[in-house]
């Protein structure tokens, strides 16, 4: 089956452009959920439902400036909303079901609004995945910078956080607590001063596969990748994924799929809409007369292959449910 084409504005059920960039998709009950961000009115991230990939219902916009907030034992900032009451700005939403709490636990980076220097973590909770969800506040782990970013869950349950840190040079990797409520130890730092962006992870045949961009504000780059025998040891240098600019995309996660009882490995990146950023130093979320453009931004969606242990992506149109079974 075809999914909505590649590069091209995604609608939803109700015939309205979908706002789930720099999202994150999970399964539950039978359905896909997709998450991500939506910039407009007091949206933050919205979700959406599906069977079939196809077609999604829009769920609600799950985070909003004006969601409950509840704090938390960790100290951490509760505001949504800036001084002047303007909205702040969360990005790259991924969501997980704790296990422990029972919870659907969304962990994101949140930025003050006006500019990138707060680079923090904001966590969010909801006892059903579309639900509304409850903002437990942001915070830099250990005192660190966290911008660009993305969950990963191992085969054995543990959750790490991936980030961008020191300024986007270096890209850290923290193990979460089981309530997911907090970090808990820092267990790597990767690629010091290759200033990587967009992190997504996914693991086969017993390696940890890090897919990444580098740091072009929302303008697409050369993809890479790297592979970890241990999600806290040595990775691999970094090598090409992707063409120079990732078929026109950055990374925003990887999905697996169940293929005959096998697992394959779908790469989900977002096309940005970025011809109408002004992107100054300081990398400035899009002004309010900009927004209209950031929301029509895309996805691109291909199979991963592989050649030996090398993964790689061609580009194709649409991707094509059945592109494994061949
Ligand atoms: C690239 C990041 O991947 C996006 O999430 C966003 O933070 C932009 N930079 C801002 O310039």
């Amino acid at each position: 089956m075809l999914l909505q084409p590649n590069g091209k504005l995604w609608t939803d059920t109700d015939g309205k452009d979908m706002q789930a960039h720099g999202g994150h998709m999970l399964f539950a009950d039978g359905m896909y959920y997709l998450y991500g961000e939506n910039r407009l009115d007091n949206a933050y991230v919205s979700c959406y439902r599906s069977r079939d990939l196809v077609n999604w219902e829009f769920r609600g916009n799950v985070l909003t400036a004006d969601s409950k907030t509840e704090a938390i034992r960790t100290r951490t900032e509760l505001r949504l909303k800036r001084g002047d009451g303007g909205k702040v700005n969360i990005e790259r939403p991924k969501v997980l079901y704790c296990e422990k709490t029972g919870k659907y636990m969304m962990w994101a980076h949140y930025e003050n609004g006006v500019n990138y220097r707060d680079a923090r973590i904001c966590i969010a909770s909801c006892d059903t995945p579309d639900g509304d969800f409850t903002y437990h506040g942001s915070f830099n782990p250990y005192g660190n910078m966290s911008r660009d970013c993305t969950l990963f869950k191992d085969d054995d349950g543990a959750v790490y956080w991936l980030c961008a840190s020191r300024d986007n040079a270096d890209l850290h990797i923290y193990l979460l607590s089981d309530d997911m409520l907090n970090v808990r130890k820092h267990v790597n730092t990767l690629f010091q001063g290759e200033f990587r962006e967009a992190p997504a992870m996914f693991k086969k045949d017993g390696r940890y596969y890090l897919l990444s961009s580098y740091c072009t504000g929302w303008a697409p780059n050369q993809g890479k990748w790297a592979v970890g025998d241990t999600i806290d040891g040595l990775f691999s240098e970094l090598e090409d994924f992707g063409d120079e600019t990732t078929f026109g995309s950055q990374p925003t996660f990887v999905w697996p799929v169940d293929v005959h009882g096998r697992t394959e490995f779908v790469y989900v990146g977002d096309r940005w809409n970025y011809h109408y950023y002004a992107d100054g130093e300081e990398h400035l979320s899009p002004p309010e007369h900009m927004k209209a453009y950031y929301c029509k931004s895309s996805f691109v969606i291909l199979p991963i292959r592989f050649d030996g242990e090398r993964p790689y992506i061609e580009y194709a149109e649409a991707f094509d449910t059945d592109a494994f079974d061949r």
